[in-house]
């Protein structure tokens, strides 16, 4: 949340006495007005998103009434602010049967057959007017949200439509789903809604970075991510995930007043469950087909997926005079955008080579135009996927674009083309740099290196990336332009450039190019990790770069390290010690190494003990997410400072920094008394301010 929101809460007094001296009675009173502050100020953010109060004020009330929670046992309850992460894992799921079938939805690609459907409406309405509510369609997984006396009480997957799996421990870590109503709008007492949990695609994007980065298999798109999240057996594997919902339907309800759907829509919000903004009212064919082109055209600009438009009939008398077909409505139609798939004909297979060395084989095909996108090339992932799918050149085959990944031949599906190419092979050399290239597993790599060129527009990126050396303003355009310019031929050029030379770049003026240079000087000593993991060795990501770092203190002791000391590194598997003996002993990467080292490239060595720096000496320990800091810059941050992380709360911890939706390391911090401190004070430490400044 940005520091600058105008709060409109007035100012909360957060001092409280200390929890041991309040009555039973009292601290009752204040658990009860904390739990209802705070669930009124979830709403604020997450359904209204508009926050009254800053986080450091919404951290001081959670940590309060966690802190009376503590003190008082007989306060706990199951839908209290407090209890959204930390429940036990299980080992399955339980099913659980619904309030009322989730029926499904008849769908159409075409407007003819959405006028067909008007027409249908049409002639069934007896001269009566009606109107259609048109919503986005969701890609992402239908749920069914259980409420008694305003609680939440469960919530389960659409399964089969009948039964589900109870998910109630997964859905209560997602902070818009509320855990309670809000008694101001006056909630029926027992209320079954349905609406659609879905995955941020900026939130996936950065989930599957970090799963390739752990060598974890990435999502193939946003509602896996989600489906998969979701369904999770230890739910503090979905706290956190960037998973969001929008509600749209009552299944069930001991209330029966509601006439309409825009009358159940307007009282969503009232009773805290989040509603889609994009939801309209329409009358004709062509407010529809507006509607459908209008979403079509900002799809993208969305940071959800959608797939196409729901249209609904409003009255629910007429709804029930319209009545049911085989398990879904027919006062209901999805319109769905055309399906990102075309077919196209595979004009050449080549071989890509990424960052990492990897080949990749890629289908160069009859340019097609997918849902908005002109696709000219498809992955085709690796050798294996190629032979099993027998993709050959002059073969007409399926392409899927879906969402924001790369597009992917799925499958051949006419392979009589004449003039049938040959079965493809994995070429023996790079076909960049012609180096013997290597297998692992199912993908093979070029081993060359940082000498091999495509792999240095890829490796560049990475290395000025924030993560690795942190270079500003030099983004993927200028990389491009200096490596196709010959400017760079290895990593090492980096630090030969002067002035001129990023002046010379498109839409380079001599301020930007001076301060760039700049950064690219001062990356000159950052910390030997972040050197380490920029040079983007297979295998060594931030993690192992770190344990390498700490190890052997230089990148001279490192470069000289045989294989088997390498291996018996505890963190470092055989395979990553393998690669980066590997690295090493590859000739040019020494050369690159000493080059960078003449141009006055001196990573720090990491601290052990106690040492210069504001926090040295101090042990913090991470939990939760922070919202202006990766858990990789907290780190960088605290050790700049000569401050040290663990991972888990001990007797020598100092700090436990507590981001949304904490792990049970709060418990720990909160059973040992270990002081927790929110983002803020946290950047307050940095900066050299005590935590408490400003409490
Ligand atoms: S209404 C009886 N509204 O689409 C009608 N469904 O193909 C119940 N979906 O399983 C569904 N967005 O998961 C409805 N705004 C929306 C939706 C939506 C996405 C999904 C839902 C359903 C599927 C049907």
């Amino acid at each position: 949340m940005a520091t600058d929101t105008p709060y409109t809460s007035p100012p909360v007094d957060t001092n409280f006495e200390p929890a041991g001296s309040l009555s039973p009675e009292a601290a009752a009173g204040q658990a009860k007005e904390l739990a209802e502050a705070l669930n009124y100020h979830n709403h604020r953010y997450y359904v209204e998103v508009a926050p009254a109060v800053s986080d450091e004020v919404y951290d001081a009330l959670f940590r309060r009434l966690q802190e009376l929670e503590a003190t008082f046992p007989e306060l706990q309850s199951e839908t209290s602010p407090t209890q959204r992460v930390g429940a036990a894992p299980v080992d399955e799921l339980s099913r659980i049967e619904h309030q009322a079938p989730m029926l499904s939805l008849n769908s159409s690609l075409e407007v003819s057959e959405v006028s067909d459907f008007h027409r249908f409406i049409e002639r069934n309405s007896d001269g009566r007017s009606f109107r259609y509510v048109v919503e986005p369609k969701l890609d992402g997984l239908s749920v069914e949200i259980v409420y008694r006396d305003g609680r939440f009480s469960y919530g389960a997957t659409r399964g089969d439509g009948r039964v589900g799996e109870d998910i109630s421990r997964n859905l209560k870590t997602i902070p818009a789903i509320p855990l309670e109503l809000r008694a101001e709008g006056d909630p029926p007492a027992f209320l079954a809604v349905r609406g659609e949990i879905f995955m941020l695609k900026s939130g996936f994007r950065e989930l599957n970075r970090r799963r390739t980065e752990r060598g974890d298999e990435p999502f193939a798109n946003p509602r896996n991510a989600a489906a998969g999240t979701v369904r999770q057996l230890d739910p503090k594997n979905t706290a956190g995930k960037p998973l969001d919902i929008f509600f749209y339907d009552i299944l069930a309800s001991d209330r029966t007043d509601f006439d309409s759907h825009t009358q159940v829509l307007d009282l969503f919000p009232d009773w805290g469950l989040k509603t889609n903004p994009l939801n309209e009212v329409c009358t004709s064919v062509d407010e529809l087909s507006a509607y459908r082109d209008r979403l079509a055209e900002s799809r993208e600009e969305l940071d959800y997926e959608i797939d196409g438009i729901v249209i609904k009939i409003d009255s629910y008398e007429f709804r029930e005079d319209l009545g049911y077909r085989n398990r879904s409505p027919r006062w209901a139609l999805a319109w769905k955008f055309p399906p990102r798939k075309e077919t196209s004909r595979v004009e050449d297979i080549v071989v890509q080579v990424g960052r990492t060395g990897i080949l990749t084989p890629v289908a160069l095909l009859d340019p097609v135009n997918i849902g908005g996108a002109t696709v000219s090339r498809a992955t085709l992932h690796n050798e294996d996927e190629v032979l099993r799918k027998d993709v050959r050149v002059g073969d007409r085959v399926r392409v899927i674009r879906a969402g924001d990944v790369i597009p992917e031949v799925s499958e051949v599906v006419d392979r009589e083309a004449s003039g049938r190419g040959e079965p493809f092979a994995m070429p023996e050399s790079c076909p960049v740099c012609g180096t013997p290239v290597e297998r692992e597993g199912a993908y093979y790599f070029c081993p060359a290196g940082l000498s091999c060129p495509a792999q240095l527009t890829g490796r560049l990126i990475h290395f000025v990336s924030r993560e690795a050396m942190d270079i500003e303003n030099l983004g993927e355009k200028n990389i491009t332009q200096l490596v196709n310019r010959g400017i760079i031929r290895t990593i090492a050029d980096l630090y030969y450039l002067d002035v001129g030379d990023l002046e010379a770049l498109d839409g380079f003026a001599e301020k930007s190019a001076r301060n760039v240079y700049e950064a690219i000087q001062g990356s000159k000593t950052r910390p030997l990790n972040h050197f380490i993991y920029a040079l983007g060795i297979r295998h060594a990501g931030a993690h192992v770069a770190e344990v390498l770092a700490r190890h052997f203190g230089s990148i001279e002791a490192l470069e000289d390290a045989p294989v088997d000391e390498l291996s018996t590194i505890s963190d470092i598997g055989g395979q990553t010690a393998e690669s980066i003996h590997a690295f090493f002993a590859e000739e040019e990467n020494r050369r690159i190494l000493a080059r960078m080292r003449r141009a006055g490239v001196e990573p720090q060595p990491l601290d052990e003990g106690p040492s210069a720096g504001p926090l040295s000496g101090m042990t913090f320990v991470l939990t939760g997410s922070l919202e202006h800091y990766t858990r990789t810059e907290a780190r960088r941050q605290i050790e700049e400072r000569g401050g040290k992380v663990t991972s888990s709360v001990s007797s020598a911890t100092d700090y436990v920094v507590a981001g949304a939706d904490p792990g049970s390391k709060l418990d720990q911090a909160r059973k040992k008394g270990t002081p927790v401190i929110t983002e803020e004070e946290f950047t307050a430490l940095l900066a050299g301010r005590s935590p408490d400044a400003g409490r």
